[in-house]
């Protein structure tokens, strides 16, 4: 480990499958700062928890989490790549986060105040869905969390827990700095809502011609001035703007001849990642061991650091 390289980690939930909205608001991200960073990569699944409770479904959206990231081009070589089921340490850190975080604190999450106004059933687990999270990025000494920007509050909340740790028990754990793609704020889905494995409007990364066509065809199109907007937004993603306002000045209102245009472009970038995904998941044990071992390198660093968490607490007798 090259001294003076900031520590970097990221997690995903695996609760489907990866979208454009995951790869340019963040897994994109992942690839580049592989190479002058130490990366711990994360395949969240405790966190997935709170929305999966299938063990079939679980067991294959982990393999298939594990199989995107390294066809995206994360690289165990370079980057510790592993499951947050492995290293326990998590749950154990977050449960001592959570008694010292106060309930008013947590009920202002985005998260939470959404479920709430859906009226939806709120498990506990989904309400301290920070904690687990927090637990997560200061168990490595993190400096940088390279996130979408609807995670930005979350890392916020685990500032803010490093804080109050720090001030009680003195100073055990770095402050995360968050870095948020600022072009790509949130992508939007098929729908016009935040594109999201849980609202059912993706265009999965590792889509088919087929199934790619489909979907583009039928984004909402709420317009101004003949540019479809979420057309207009998703297209940002695979061509400058100056190539955009040229091509939608010209096909003003013609939103079937600009759906195909998108089309187009979202099948020629999505086609070589979709043949090095099939090549990498054609070898299901291939992935498994890079899943194990790096949960193995992470175990290593996380209970070194909850030695020190625990002698600051004063339940470290022996
Ligand atoms: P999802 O909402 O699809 O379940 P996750 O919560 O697993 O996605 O998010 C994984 C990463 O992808 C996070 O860093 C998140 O900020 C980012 N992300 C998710 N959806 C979008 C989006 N629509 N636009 C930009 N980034 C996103
Ligand atoms: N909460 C994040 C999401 O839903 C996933 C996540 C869990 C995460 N732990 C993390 C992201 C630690 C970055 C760092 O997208």
């Amino acid at each position: 480990m090259v001294q003076d390289r900031k520590i970097l980690l990221s997690g995903i939930q695996p609760s489907g499958r990866s979208h454009i909205g995951n790869y340019f608001g963040a897994m994109r991200q992942f690839v580049e700062m592989q190479n002058n960073h130490d990366c711990l990569f994360m395949i969240v699944d405790y966190h997935a928890l709170n929305s999966t409770r299938d063990a079939t479904v679980m067991r294959q959206n982990i393999i298939d989490l594990a199989t995107d990231y390294l066809a995206i081009g994360l690289d165990p070589k370079k980057s510790v790549i592993f499951k947050q089921s492995d290293v326990p340490e998590h749950t154990e850190l977050a449960w001592i986060f959570d008694t010292i975080t106060t309930m008013p604190f947590l009920e202002r999450a985005h998260a939470f105040k959404d479920a709430e106004a859906k009226n939806k059933e709120i498990s506990v687990g989904l309400f301290n869905y920070p904690m687990l999270m927090a637990a997560d990025i200061l168990l490595y000494d993190t400096d940088v969390v390279p996130v979408g920007a609807d995670q930005k509050q979350h890392v916020e909340i685990t500032r803010d827990t490093a804080e109050k740790f720090n001030r009680i028990f003195g100073d055990t754990f770095k402050l995360p700095e968050t870095k948020i793609l600022s072009n790509v704020a949130v992508v939007p889905g098929i729908d016009g809502r935040k594109m999201s494995k849980s609202y059912g409007n993706t265009i999965p990364l590792f889509a088919e011609d087929a199934e790619i066509e489909k979907l583009v065809m039928s984004i909402v199109t709420d317009s101004s001035a003949g540019v479809p907007k979420n057309v207009h937004e998703i297209h940002k993603l695979f061509r400058s703007e100056a190539d955009l306002a040229t091509l939608y000045q010209s096909k003003a209102g013609k939103y079937k001849e600009l759906k195909e245009l998108l089309f187009a472009d979202i099948k020629a970038f999505i086609k070589p990642l979709r043949e090095k995904r099939k090549e990498i998941a054609g070898d299901v044990h291939a992935v498994l061991d890079v899943l194990k071992r790096g949960g193995e390198k992470a175990k290593a660093k996380a209970s070194a650091k909850m030695e020190q968490v625990r002698e600051r607490l004063g339940v470290k007798l022996y």
